[in-house]
């Protein structure tokens, strides 16, 4: 094996923490040596004198359980962690708890400059308010994806239309639900299928049952998701190779992307499938490696780019993607407000960046600051109003 390659192959420390000097220099970390798209992100360079930008951390009653609020939570953080590395870089950093519209108007009079928030939207009084949509009304920067980007990527069966209209490989698809599809005549894809629910994530409603070979486990498991989950499925066929998640970070000034793959290594379960279901991810049961094979990273990196890009994402993403059995990778589903804890996001950054935590909390408030900063979209306050 040629001695770049071999370079670009080496298989990063999981628990790496310091940050290399070729990263403050600003140098190539090893994943990316040799490949033809090398990142066009990089972590913060490390300075000693703050900035005087301000930055609110929102956030809302309850929200440290994202589980009870998954559907008004997007990105499940740890604000006072974060509090701590925003303030080693950031002059003015605050915790802004939003308990009621009135909070909300004082935050928009207060205009920072960046809004920090896993927040998706507030329930006053019964009206849903997505706060990205409040914010761009007032011209105040946040950290992700838009209103409608979140539209897009929310709905597996929209997503995978838009992946589908824009050339990337996604596996075949339809909607169901009870009674939908009463008869194995009129289910209309080849088994082996997929059923999962049509929203959500975290894997809820995913388990050794969501393959399916025949009609009698068809109808159980659209059933079973009918009744926990109250939701319809996205059928899909079947993807029974490798599985990958792909980070994303746009650089906001440039518009560039860096794809960061990782894959995701599981156990076979009882029939001897390998898939993500909820119990691996609640007990922590998968491996998480670097992409080491040059071909398949630069695969991977185009996929979630183009899907990234075609679902309108900003700032930073993360795209899931499974092999067929051909090795061919399919796109599955787009995560534009990923999880900001230690998760999936996090060890993609350090696994293609060597970026540690505190250097990719820094690095999206830096790039979040850059989002929306000409404030050319100032709204007064007074002309505030509710959205559904
Ligand atoms: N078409 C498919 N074929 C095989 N496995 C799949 C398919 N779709 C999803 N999965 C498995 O189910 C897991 C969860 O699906 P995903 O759509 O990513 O839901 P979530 O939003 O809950 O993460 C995936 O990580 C993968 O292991
Ligand atoms: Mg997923």
């Amino acid at each position: 094996m040629p001695s770049r390659e071999r370079r670009a192959l080496k298989t990063i420390n999981a628990k790496a923490t310091n940050i290399p000097d070729e990263m403050i220099l600003g140098a190539l970390p090893a994943p990316y040596q040799g490949l033809h798209h090398p990142p066009s992100i990089l972590p913060t360079a490390i300075t000693t004198t703050k900035s005087s930008k301000t930055i609110e951390i929102v956030t809302i009653p309850d929200a440290i359980d994202v589980t009870k609020n998954r559907k008004s939570i997007g990105i499940g953080l740890d604000e006072n962690l974060i509090l701590r590395i925003l303030s080693s870089r950031y002059e003015s950093v605050v915790i802004t708890c939003i308990n009621t519209l009135a909070d909300l108007i004082k935050l928009a009079t207060r205009k920072p400059d960046l809004v920090f928030s896993g927040v998706k939207y507030f329930n006053f009084s019964g009206t849903d308010l997505w706060l990205n949509d409040f914010l761009d009304r007032h011209g105040i920067a946040y950290m992700a994806s838009n209103r409608k980007a979140l539209d897009r990527e929310s709905d597996k069966s929209r997503a995978k239309n838009i992946m589908r209209d824009s050339g990337v490989a996604t596996a075949r698809h339809f909607i169901t639900a009870p009674d939908t599809h009463p008869t194995a005549g009129s289910v209309p894809l080849e088994y082996p299928l997929f059923v999962k629910p049509l929203t959500g994530g975290d894997s809820r409603g995913i388990d050794a049952n969501s393959i399916v070979y025949d009609f009698e486990s068809f109808r159980s498991k659209v059933m079973d998701i009918h009744q926990s989950q109250a939701l319809p499925c996205l059928v899909e066929t079947y993807l029974s190779g490798r599985e990958f998640s792909v980070g994303i970070f746009e650089d906001n000034a440039s518009q560039k992307l860096t794809a960061m793959p990782i894959e995701i290594i599981v156990d076979e379960n009882k029939n001897g499938d390998r898939i993500l279901d909820f119990d691996i991810k609640k007990f922590d049961r998968e491996t998480v490696t670097a992409v080491t094979d040059i071909l398949v990273h630069k695969q991977l990196s185009d996929l979630a780019k183009a899907a990234f890009k075609a679902l309108g994402g900003k700032s930073f993403g993360r795209i899931d993607v499974k092999m067929d059995a051909n090795q061919v990778p399919h796109f599955i589903e787009a995560n534009l407000m990923p999880g900001l804890r230690k998760g999936y996001f996090y060890r993609a950054c350090l696994l293609n960046l060597e970026m540690d935590y505190e250097q990719m909390i820094l690095r999206i408030a830096d790039n979040g600051l850059t989002h929306n900063s000409d404030k050319t979209r100032h709204h007064p306050v007074a002309t505030l109003e509710l959205t559904p």
